[in-house]
């Protein structure tokens, strides 16, 4: 059976690379971004390099969206081996201090990076579990990290109030 994956935020940076490197692993990668224009130009240079890469659009603070793109998945290939959700964003008001934040803001990352994932993966649940082994693969950061946000040995003990 063909091995597929969905990563999501991939027309550039560590979710582009994550979709060449499943690529390379023999992988069908869907490369899912918010823009057209964007994800097209990425599909395509990667399919340049010879890798089995597919533009879908999908932007996780849409549900609409990320239903088409499940549906899509479906319908061409009836099952999910990998998803990374790999999308996120980091924004911040003023000098970051907490009483500088603005709600806009705060709803924004939240919408992003943590409802979204949800959005995401409960949407692609069920083609996941048709397959032998699926995994979900959540890119955070150490910024995310609880342990080190509460480690005053730290650099980001400091940081902790960036959203
Ligand atoms: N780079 C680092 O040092 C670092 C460190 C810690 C964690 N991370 C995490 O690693 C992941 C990737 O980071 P990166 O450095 O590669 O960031 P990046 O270059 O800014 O790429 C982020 C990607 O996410 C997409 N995106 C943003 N909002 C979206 C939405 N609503 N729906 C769909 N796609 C959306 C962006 O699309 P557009 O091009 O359309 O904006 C872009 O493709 C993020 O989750 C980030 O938090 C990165």
């Amino acid at each position: 059976m063909t091995k597929i994956a969905l990563v999501t935020g991939a027309n550039k940076g560590i979710g582009y690379e994550t979709v060449r490197g499943l690529g390379a692993h023999g992988y069908t990668v869907l490369l899912a971004a918010r823009s057209a224009e964007r994800g097209e130009a990425a599909a395509a240079a990667l399919r340049k390099e010879g890798h089995r890469v597919d533009f879908v659009q999908l932007d996780v603070t849409d549900p609409a969206s990320v239903a088409a793109a499940a549906a899509r998945l479906e319908a061409e290939h009836g099952h999910l081996d990998v998803l990374v959700n790999n999308a996120g964003i980091a924004r911040y008001d003023g000098s970051a201090l907490p009483s500088e934040a603005t709600l806009a803001t705060l709803r924004e990352v939240y919408e992003t990076n943590v409802f979204g994932v949800v959005t995401v993966t409960n949407a692609l649940l069920p083609l996941l579990r048709r397959a032998d082994r699926g995994r979900i693969v959540n890119v955070s950061s150490d910024l995310g990290s609880i342990g080190l946000a509460l480690d005053p040995g730290s650099p980001f003990y400091a940081m902790a109030y960036l959203a």
